[in-house]
């Protein structure tokens, strides 16, 4: 399932338009950034993919995520925002068996990363313990770049366990 506006991203909050990452670097946002329009997306499957296992969904989180059903066992989040990152889970994160994995592309914003250490708003949420995120700050080891190793991928793993 591909789900996204197609139309980049939305107007972001105060707070979410410069995240700050470890070593101070800085990533800036603003409305319609990453825009693809859905035709180039599905050309570019057809090319390099399977588009015969895609399912889109366009339009925003908000609106179209709250009818998806699961299960799923795997899901890559890549929104930038961590409001856009907060709708996604919240609506999908029931829908995730226990022992997936959720990835997220944006690891090494703890903006982002935060939010899967939230055990009071998991716990309001879905009356559950927050599940940690692997890669937090720094990425899975993956990429060696100017003396670092790192990368913008890391994962949340629902484990089930911890049941308030
Ligand atoms: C950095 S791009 C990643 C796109 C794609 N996942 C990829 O890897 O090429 C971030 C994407 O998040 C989408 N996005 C962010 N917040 C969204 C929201 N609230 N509703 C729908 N799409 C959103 C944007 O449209 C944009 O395509």
């Amino acid at each position: 399932m591909v789900c996204d506006s197609f139309s980049g991203l939305p107007e972001p909050n105060e707070d979410d338009k410069i995240h700050i990452l470890p070593g101070g670097k800085t990533s800036s946002y603003s409305r319609g950034m990453f825009s693809c329009p859905l035709d180039t997306v599905k050309n570019n499957i057809q090319k390099y993919g399977d588009i015969s296992v895609c399912e889109f969904v366009q339009g925003w989180f908000q609106d179209t995520l709250p009818s998806i059903k699961g299960p799923f066992i795997m899901g890559f989040i890549d929104v930038d925002l961590k409001e856009s990152l907060k709708t996604c889970i919240e609506y999908l994160y029931k829908e995730f068996s226990e022992g997936s994995r959720i990835y997220c592309h944006e690891a090494p914003h703890l903006e982002n990363a935060k939010i899967f250490f939230d055990n009071h708003w998991f716990n309001v949420q879905f009356k559950e313990e927050a599940p940690g995120f692997y890669g937090a700050g720094t990425g899975l080891p993956l990429l060696h770049v100017s003396n670092t190793i790192g990368s913008a991928l890391g994962y949340a793993e629902k484990r089930g366990r911890g049941k308030l």
